[in-house]
């Protein structure tokens, strides 16, 4: 299927659920093969965890996925060349550099270089890596890595990645002597990989903040973790109920990973309970315009930037975004305009001027966030809107169309 068609403004009311974190899921799964067997609850049912699991099947790993549950045993695992076929299929494929040269002392894999959203480079990665004596050999998008005289070391980031303090933190898993990552990034998804680790045995502090210190050890026992809720999935939500819901209820957050935007929900006059796990949450009569920054966590999140932008267009004024982790993150902005919005762009920041009530028309997703923003304005534009290339989107946000379907959306899929 590569087509959403979504009839509009239909007031959502109802329940939600929230699914395990996608980016959370996609480095527990490499991280699973630093020991014999894990157990992951709560794993989404997203393209990226299929894709994850073909490439531990490739290297000969025995895996069972039932009722939102993986399954690994590592057994018979080998260490293989992972092919672009599979590797290229997601970013975060990079995550079994770290756990290869974890287990095995070297890896080799392809690594596709950036996206839509920017070059994304690996740089960072790559630069701990070889802080920790790591020969690292480039051959176009092929990436080898020799770890036989891995070291500890203590690592500045440069940018406090995501990507590279989870990458660098499996690594100094197994690696003797104690490295520290200062400038560590702080969000909650590389707190669930540090858990998940320790639950082996492996010995790290600090996750969460920016100095974590890992201590290597030798052995690693089975590991078990359960997936934390996926807080950009649930922010996604939380944004289409202050967009038109009717007490939608989204079931299975954690507040605190979602404080910045509820912050400026409270800004823009949207009212919301929040009852333990529970968010429950109404449009509101009219928004006031707030200007919003993203940051690094507890700032507010990259990934949300594109589906509040969304309500931008329906606040009573002006309004002021600016995205200061990509620079490309702006797939969404064409068609917003295409369907009303009035939103001028100056290189990463984007000035609306609302509220513009939302035609529905043809428009395409050229990548997740910026999907998942177009899906919030077809929920609420009059008329259809026609959402291509929905694979981005599909990617993750596990059973969107029946969760959305479920709580009065119309949406239907076609190809
Ligand atoms: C993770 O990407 C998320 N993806 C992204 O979510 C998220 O936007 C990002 O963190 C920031 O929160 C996954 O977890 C799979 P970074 P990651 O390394 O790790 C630059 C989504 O929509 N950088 O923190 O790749 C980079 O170019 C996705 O779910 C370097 O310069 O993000 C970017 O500008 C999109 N050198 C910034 O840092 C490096 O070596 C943040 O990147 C690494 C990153």
């Amino acid at each position: 299927m590569n087509k959403m068609i979504i009839e509009g403004n239909r007031e959502l009311s109802g329940t939600i659920k929230v699914s395990g974190a996608k980016n959370s899921v996609v480095a527990l799964i490499p991280a699973a093969i630093l020991s014999n067997e894990s157990t992951i609850y709560n794993v989404p049912n997203i393209s990226d965890t299929k894709s994850l699991i073909d490439i531990l099947e490739y290297l000969g790993v025995e895996t069972k996925y039932e009722h939102e549950t993986l399954y690994i045993n590592n057994s018979n695992i080998q260490n293989k060349e992972i092919p672009e076929s599979l590797a290229k299929k997601l970013r975060a494929s990079y995550y079994f550099m770290g756990a290869l040269i974890s287990r095995f002392k070297y890896a080799s894999l392809y690594f596709p270089g950036g996206c839509k959203i920017g070059t994304r480079p690996i740089d960072q990665h790559i630069k701990g890596f070889e802080k920790m004596g790591v020969k690292i050999t480039v051959d176009g998008d092929k990436y080898t890595l020799d770890a036989t005289n891995i070291h500890s070391a203590k690592i500045y980031l440069d940018v406090a990645s995501v990507g590279a303090t989870i990458n660098l933190m499996i690594a100094a898993t197994t690696t003797k002597g104690t490295t520290i990552i200062s400038n560590a990034a702080k969000e909650p998804e590389i707190v669930n990989i540090a858990s998940f680790l320790n639950s082996m045995g492996a010995r790290i502090i600090g996750a969460g903040s920016s100095v974590i210190k890992i201590e290597g050890v030798k052995e690693l026992k089975n590991g078990v973790i359960e997936t934390i809720p996926d807080r950009i999935e649930a922010g996604t939500y939380i944004i289409a109920g202050a967009l038109i819901g009717k007490n939608l209820t989204i079931d299975g957050i954690i507040k605190e990973h979602l404080d910045a935007l509820l912050s400026k929900l409270k800004d823009m006059d949207i009212e919301y309970v929040i009852d333990n796990n529970k968010i429950t949450i109404s449009r509101p009569k009219e928004y006031k315009p707030i200007n919003v920054k993203t940051l690094v966590f507890p700032g507010f999140p990259t990934d949300l930037g594109q589906p509040i932008q969304v309500l931008l267009t329906q606040a009573n004024g002006k309004s002021v975004f600016e995205e200061t982790i990509y620079e490309n993150r702006i797939g969404h902005i064409k068609y917003l305009e295409k369907m009303g919005a009035n939103i001028k762009l100056n290189n990463r920041t984007a000035y609306y001027v609302g509220p513009t009530p939302l035609i529905g028309t043809d428009v395409v997703a050229t990548d997740l966030r910026a999907g998942a923003s177009l899906v919030l304005a077809g929920l609420i534009a009059s008329g259809t809107t026609t959402i291509s290339e929905i694979n981005h989107i599909l990617r993750g946000y596990e059973d969107i169309v029946n969760k959305l379907n479920n709580v009065g959306a119309k949406i239907s899929l076609s190809e």
